[in-house]
C-alpha cells in the first residue's frame, strides 16, 4: 500500500493556487493508498504570525480539507505540532543536512529577503529539515505538492541517501508528485508572478466573495492578440486562465484550447469565471458546513492519535540506528 503524505502551511489567505496546486488533489489519493495530510503549524511559525491568526488558520485549513473532500475515515488528518515525533525527528535529522545546501533553497532566499537581516529565524533556515522529518516519519512514497515545494522534497531525498548510506536501510525514499495542469497558478494582475497571498488584486482567495472572484477574472491581465492559445512565454495571462480552466474542468490544456478556438477574450473569461465561481462556491458551502458542525477539533484529535502511532515507530527505528539508548 502506497503511503501518501502532504501538508500545507497556512499563513495568510488560502488562494486558488493552493486549491489547484495542492488541496484539490489530495482526495484523489484516498482510493490509491494511505494518505496522511497535515497542517504545518510549526512551519507557520517560521515567519512572524499572531497567535490568534495561527489558531484561526489551523481550524480554517482543517475545514477546507474536509470541504475539499478529505474523509477522516480514509485520510489521517492532523496538526503537525500534535505529533511530537515531528519535533523529535527534526532534532536528529538537523545533523544530516548541511548549512551550504540549506542556504541554496529558493524559498529561504526569497522569504529571508522580506525580513530584517538581523532577524531571520533559524527555523526559516532549517525549514527543509522539519519538512524532511514530516515526510520520512510516515515512510511516505508519494508527496503531492505544488512545483515550489519540489526543491524541499529533493533535499529530503538527498538526506535519505546520506542517512541510509551511513546506517543501512532505515528511511524510505519519497517522491514528489506534481499536478500536470496548474502546478503553478499565476497572479491575475501580473501573470509572470506566482499567485501567492500577497496581492489582493492578482490573487483569488478561497474566502473571497463570489462576485469579487468573477470581477478579478474578468479584469485579469491578458494581451492584445485576441487568440486563446496556450503559450506561457508570450501569452502568460491567457495561458494561466486556460490552465485554471483545464484544471477545474479536469481536462487537458489542449482540449481547453480547442474549446475556445475562435472565441473572444470576453467569452473566454466569462467561461473561466463560471467554473471558478462554481467550484469555489461549492467549496465555500462545504467549508462553512464543516466549521458549523463542530467536528474539526475532534477530527484533528483523532488524526493526531492515528498519526502518532505510525510516526513513533519510525522515530524509534531512527533513534536506535543512530545509537540513542
Ligand atoms: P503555500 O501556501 O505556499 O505554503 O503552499 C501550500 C501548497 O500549495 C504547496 O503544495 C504549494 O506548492 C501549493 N501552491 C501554493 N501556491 C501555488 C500556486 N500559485 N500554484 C500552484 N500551487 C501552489
Ligand atoms: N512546505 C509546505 C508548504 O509550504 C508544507 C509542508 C510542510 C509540507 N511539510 C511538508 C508539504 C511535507 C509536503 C510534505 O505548504
Amino acid at each position: 500500500m502506497q503511503r501518501i503524505l502532504s501538508g500545507i502551511k497556512h499563513t495568510g489567505q488560502l488562494t486558488l493556487g493552493n486549491y489547484i496546486g495542492a488541496l484539490k488533489n489530495f482526495p484523489k489519493f484516498q482510493d490509491e493508498g494511505e494518505p496522511f495530510i497535515f497542517i504545518a503549524d510549526l512551519h507557520a511559525l517560521t515567519l512572524p504570525i499572531e497567535p490568534e491568526t495561527l489558531r484561526t488558520n489551523c481550524r480554517d485549513l482543517a475545514a477546507f480539507y474536509l470541504a475539499a473532500g478529505l474523509d477522516p475515515k480514509k485520510t489521517t488528518m492532523f496538526l503537525q505540532s500534535h505529533v511530537s515525533a515531528h519535533a523529535e525527528l527534526n532534532a536528529i535529522l538537523q545533523n544530516y543536512l548541511y548549512m551550504g545546501e540549506l542556504s541554496r533553497m529558493t524559498q529561504f532566499k526569497e522569504k529571508s529577503l522580506q525580513l530584517n537581516e538581523n532577524a531571520i529565524g533559524l527555523g526559516l533556515f532549517a525549514y527543509p529539515v522539519l519538512m524532511a522529518a514530516d515526510i520520512l516519519l510516515y515512510d511516505a512514497n508519494i508527496v503531492p505538492v505544488g512545483e515550489d515545494q519540489t526543491q524541499h522534497v529533493e533535499i529530503a531525498r538527498d538526506l535519505v541517501t546520506r542517512f541510509n548510506n551511513r546506517y543501512g536501510k532505515i528511511l524510505t525514499m519519497p517522491k514528489a508528485v506534481i499536478t500536470k495542469v496548474g502546478a503553478r497558478v499565476m497572479s491575475l494582475s501580473d501573470p509572470t508572478k506566482k499567485m501567492s497571498k500577497s496581492d489582493p488584486k492578482g490573487d483569488i482567495y478561497l474566502k473571497d466573495d463570489l462576485k469579487v472572484i468573477r470581477k478579478k477574472i474578468m479584469t485579469a491581465v491578458t494581451d492584445s492578440e485576441a487568440i486563446v492559445k496556450y503559450d506561457p512565454e508570450n501569452k502568460p495571462g491567457i495561458s494561466n486562465l486556460l490552465a485554471i480552466y483545464a484544471s477545474l474542468k479536469e481536462i487537458s490544456v489542449a482540449d481547453a484550447e480547442k474549446e475556445f478556438a475562435g472565441a473572444n477574450y470576453g467569452t473566454f473569461k466569462t467561461k473561466v469565471a463560471d467554473i471558478v465561481v462554481e467550484k469555489i462556491g461549492a467549496l465555500q458551502e462545504r467549508y462553512h458546513a464543516a466549521l458549523a458542525s463542530g467536528e474539526v477539533d475532534k477530527v484533528l484529535a483523532e488524526g493526531a492519535l492515528k498519526a502518532a502511532k505510525v510516526a513513533n515507530v519510525t522515530l524509534k527505528r531512527v533513534q536506535t540506528a543512530v545509537g540513542i539508548l
